[in-house]
């Protein structure tokens, strides 16, 4: 177990067990006018985003236990777009294809996640050691991990290939693009944002000030941490959670000073001349060694 397996479909490297049918027909989803995308690369605070969403749909109730956040905001690639396309309009989707590969419709919204990808490598390999059946990679150590993180050989592909197109669409009116760390600061701005971005019937919801506050508390990182079985599979007990930290900066007792110098590298060799560039603050980014 030198490296994570994964399922080779493509060029692409799917978790083991995604059906690659799935993906192929995710692919081929037409968009719509009124479906609202959540795009994000994995580990970037896709669940925290599905939440929220949910929420404000329905009215500041949280997603109750028995439920799953998956089949109400389904992952496009994972379910296929049979799937999707049978589902109630407006239609909620998760996706970590790239600006490329996402279904685009002119009238169709779409919300961008971006992570740090210091804590953004962290997360994700905790998350591939925990699915054991998706990655066998239980007793994988980080710095084997972080080797094919950095190489872009993980699922869904390069951190950098992710964020990189979608930062150049990021002022578009159909795009809102916030950042982990800015939701972190201000969940409540962000939720007020998100809110006048999908239109004035998510405005006058809010304005109802018990849905705002509601969305803030169960969407909270204390409260999404509870009942877990809503957002993900079952993991053996004495792996990490799914709802795990949910910190910025939690890279920063994990990367050796030689690991923090090569992202570095590469964040600055990737993201010259973009708006990626200065997304995060030198505080967050910067290796105190
Ligand atoms: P950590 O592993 O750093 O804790 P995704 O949903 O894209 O897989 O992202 C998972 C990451 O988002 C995990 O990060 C998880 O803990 C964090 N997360 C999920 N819900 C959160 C919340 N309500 N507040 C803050 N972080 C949250």
């Amino acid at each position: 177990m030198a490296k994570p397996s994964y399922t080779l479909h493509k060029n692409f490297r799917l978790p083991m067990g995604f059906p690659p049918e799935c993906f192929d027909s995710g692919l081929t989803y037409q968009a719509q006018a009124g479906d609202t995308f959540i795009v994000t690369y994995p580990k970037c605070g896709t669940t925290w985003m599905q939440h929220i969403l949910w929420m404000l749909h329905h009215d500041g109730m949280p997603l109750p236990l028995g439920k799953n956040i998956n089949l109400e905001v389904p992952h496009l690639e994972e379910v296929g777009g049979e799937f999707v396309a049978a589902l109630p309009e407006p239609r909620f989707i998760k996706t970590h294809l790239t600006y490329e590969l996402t279904p685009y419709h002119p009238e169709a919204k779409y919300i961008y996640v971006a992570r740090n990808p210091f804590d953004c490598a962290v997360s994700f390999y905790y998350h591939t050691k925990g699915f054991i059946k998706h990655y066998d990679f239980a007793e994988g150590t980080f710095d084997k991990f972080f080797l094919c993180f950095l190489a872009g050989e993980v699922d869904w592909g390069d951190y950098f290939e992710h964020l990189i197109p979608w930062v150049e669409q990021k002022n578009k009116p159909n795009v809102l693009f916030l950042t982990y760390e800015v939701m972190k600061s201000d969940p409540k701005a962000a939720i007020i944002d998100l809110a006048h971005f999908l239109g004035h019937a998510y405005v006058k919801k809010i304005e109802n000030l018990q849905i705002l506050e509601s969305v803030l508390d169960h969407t909270s990182f204390a409260r999404m941490s509870k009942d877990q079985s809503r957002w993900s599979s079952q993991r053996p007990a004495h792996l990490t959670n799914f709802i795990r930290k949910g910190e910025v900066g939690d890279w920063k007792s994990h990367f050796s000073a030689a690991q923090a110098q090569q992202l570095t590298q590469k964040f600055r060799e990737k993201t010259k001349g973009t708006e990626a560039a200065n997304l995060w603050s030198q505080e967050i980014l910067d290796f105190r060694f």
